[in-house]
């Protein structure tokens, strides 16, 4: 019989499709192991040993911490997990749900949702290429309740429900563009892919059962958050660049005289005797005694942070000792220390104790590490070499995180707590007490990477830099809510004081932020202990409604089928700590919208109802930022005063009580100052607030188990919310 030629053409093409296919890499299932309660590891293909959690020296993870939460299984379906490897490639694909919604991913200025776009996760000063941020961590979360980490310390490239694969299950419809309703440009996929030029790479997935809980997860993996000394969550003011000792103690004397709390004083390059690149020796024409100078300014109950750029000088006694461990190339003309090598961390930290912090142990709070993000022009090229044998991006990837744990370790061996600010940081930071800034000025952006930040294991803080009258304002309202209050004074004239017709205003909201300091310092022991963020966006909030609207009616083939539909979200408003609700106040407007999750919430400065799972709309005075207390919230505040309470200082505790329901709050406390905390020296009180038969209101207060650590003297309950009885 004669072969018929179309059956004849039709194998012919099965098996070269097949042989065709035989050259695609062949998708690995990986295992995964648990390494911590709820949190499962696996590796792909041979992973470089240097990575962010490796570079950040993250401590063993919290894992009595981590035991407390709720036990939990794998989160995902490992058959739908799936790794590629190619040349010198590592590509993972994870499984997502067409109702599922990710989070995370860095600090992003734009959005708070993730799915739909694609990031490349690089560091890099904000320019507007989405995950090219100054923390583009590898996290993502996911509103089913788990999250996963690229521990890698390359870039990333990240799409999110984008590029459908042949071999997806259920793929979107195919629509006819010119005659069909519907048309994507972007057809969703059911995957998360994430793609490094990397020979292997360690993956970690955290369990929730609530996508806040994957975070807590994560965060205690890391070491847990941040706890910042009490003075840190005082008020930061910096001083113009080329200020002199003088001029510093008089801008400290000026706050003091205006009665604006303060209780960090931040020096801008000119400490320094060159600067860009850094000569990390005091200037002697603007600073002749800095021992002098520093001990002037700790009797002010202040303490210094010093601004630098880690690229040394040339003709400085660091330059000799440093070169050694340079990179290939030079920034501003100094060299770029390796970091990554213990040997360069310690040559750097010597000095900075001897030459720095000697002159004034008490003084020095800690330091601004600028200029680790770059904008390309900036930093050292991709192709640069370093010493360890890493290269350009890795370096890149972690500079930030290197730079923050040999000051954090230079100070832990000091028994002293730091709080400094860095510009580039990545994941595996959240146990640095290191603030983000940049050197944009969108309010908007601005607010939405303070509760972006939530999402990622590190601190936000947007900056006042001046301006008029309203802007500084409102400014200076919204940073007094948010992890670093700071005005950053180092290009202009202006003072906090400067405009007499909100200089009041302006004082009431840093007072504010010094009586809440025992509410916000418990936040961060929530951080630090039990891994919870203290900014929650409220997309993490319980009982928020999150619909999104999704603005994409108009498109069709005749306008413009490829413009993105317009999602909106919500990103003004995001709740610090347990109870508090903040809906800052932009620049130039009187009014705005507020969401009230689920349960009732109430006014924080009228105890007043304010609704509950609903849209209000507010008008404050100016000022006062919108701020909602959650019902049966206790609030701990202190009285008003210039700065934070001192290690030892005992005074009196106002908890304020909210809503109709009993509250109940455990309130930690410590030192404030020293990691004795590490050493078992801290407590939680409890207190609570009930109403008896006859209705009326009690708190009573029960001590930790270690009443050393408790700094209060007596404790007044005020219960804001007005009882239908009452008049
Ligand atoms: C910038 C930084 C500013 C300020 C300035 C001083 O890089 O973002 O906050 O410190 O350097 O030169």
């Amino acid at each position: 019989m004669k072969p018929n030629p179309v059956c004849v053409v039709g194998a012919c093409l099965a098996l070269l499709s097949l042989s065709l296919r035989a050259q695609l890499p062949a998708p690995i299932t990986p295992a995964w192991t648990e390494v911590a309660p709820g949190v499962w590891k696996t590796t792909v293909g041979s992973p470089e040993s240097f990575t962010l959690l490796s570079a950040a020296g993250a401590p063993a993870p919290a894992v009595q911490s981590l035991a407390a939460l709720p036990k939990a299984a794998f989160p995902l379906d490992p058959k739908e997990i799936e790794a590629r490897r190619w040349d010198w490639k590592t590509a993972l694909r994870f499984p997502l749900a067409l109702d599922e919604e990710i989070y995370g991913l860095g600090v992003d200025f734009k959005s708070m949702r993730r799915t739909g776009a694609i990031y490349q996760l690089h560091v890099d000063h904000w320019s507007g290429t989405p995950g090219r941020t100054h923390a583009p961590v590898p996290l993502y979360l996911s509103t089913k309740g788990y999250a996963v980490f690229f521990n890698t310390a390359r870039y990333l490239n990240i799409t999110v429900g984008h590029g459908v694969r042949l071999a997806a299950r259920e793929k979107p419809p195919v629509i006819d563009r010119t005659t069909g309703k519907g048309w994507s440009s972007a057809p969703r996929s059911d995957s998360i892919e994430a793609l490094a030029n990397a020979e292997g790479m360690e993956i970690l997935v955290f369990a929730g059962p609530t996508p806040l809980d994957a975070l807590r997860r994560y965060n205690l993996y890391c070491g847990g958050g941040a706890l910042p000394p009490k003075w840190g969550l005082g008020f930061l003011t910096r001083t113009p660049t080329k200020y002199s000792a003088e001029q510093a103690l008089n801008e400290i004397a000026a706050f003091r005289k205006n009665g604006i709390p303060l209780d960090m004083l931040g020096l801008e390059p000119g400490w320094h005797d060159q600067a860009y690149p850094c000569s990390f020796e005091w200037d002697k024409t603007r600073f002749a005694d800095p021992a002098k100078f520093l001990g002037e300014v700790e009797k002010q109950h202040v303490r210094v942070n010093l601004w630098f750029n880690p690229y040394i000088a040339p003709k400085t006694p660091l330059y000799e000792k440093l070169l050694p461990f340079a990179g290939t190339h030079l920034v501003w003309n100094g060299i770029v220390p390796d970091y990554s090598m213990p040997a360069a961390q310690k040559i750097f930290s010597d000095h900075l104790a001897r030459t720095v912090l000697d002159a004034g142990p008490r003084a020095i709070g800690g330091f601004k590490i600028d200029e680790v993000d770059g904008s390309d022009r900036y930093l050292w090229p991709d192709s640069a070499n370093f010493p360890s044998g890493r290269d350009g991006e890795q370096l890149r990837q972690t500079y930030g995180l290197l730079l923050q744990r040999t000051i954090y370790d230079l100070f832990h061996a000091q028994n002293r707590r730091t709080l400094g600010q860095v510009r580039g940081t990545n994941g595996g930071a959240s146990r640095f007490p290191f603030v983000i800034y940049n050197d944009n000025y969108a309010f908007d952006e601005y607010i939405t990477a303070v509760g972006n930040t939530g999402f990622a294991g590190v601190l936000w803080s947007p900056e006042v830099r001046g301006g008029k009258g309203e802007d500084m304002l409102r400014r200076t309202q919204a940073v007094c809510f948010s992890p670093l209050a700071l005005f950053n004074g180092w290009s202009t004239p202006d003072k906090l004081w400067t405009h007499a017709e909100v200089k009041d205003a302006i004082r009431d909201a840093i007072v504010l932020r010094l009586r809440l300091l025992p509410y916000f310092y418990n936040a961060f022991a929530q951080y630090h202990y039990q891994g919870t963020p203290v900014i929650r966006p409220m997309q993490l909030v319980p009982g928020f409604n999150a619909a999104l609207k999704s603005e994409s009616g108009k498109l069709d083939a005749t306008a413009n089928p490829y413009a993105i539909g317009k999602i909106t979200e919500v990103k003004d408003q995001y709740m610090f700590g347990d109870a508090l609700l903040i809906a800052p106040i932009p620049p130039d407007v009187k009014s705005r919208t507020v969401i009230l999750p689920a349960g009732k919430w109430y006014d924080f400065f009228t105890g007043k109802l304010a609704g509950e799972n609903e849209t209000i709309e507010v008008t404050p005075p100016s000022n006062q930022t919108p701020l909602f207390v959650k019902d049966g919230s206790l609030v701990p505040m202190i009285g008003e005063r210039q700065w934070a309470p001192e290690a030892g200082e005992i005074i009196p505790l106002e908890i304020r009580h909210y809503g109709t329901q009993s509250g109940q709050l455990a309130l930690y406390d410590d030192d404030g100052e020293t990691f004795n905390y590490e050493h078992g020296e801290f407590s939680w009180t409890q207190l609570r607030a009930t109403k008896d038969a006859a209705g009326a209101w009690h708190g009573t207060v029960t001590p930790g188990a270690d009443g050393r650590t408790w700094h209060y003297s007596d404790v007044k309950w005020t219960f804001m919310t007005p009882t239908p009885s009452s008049p």
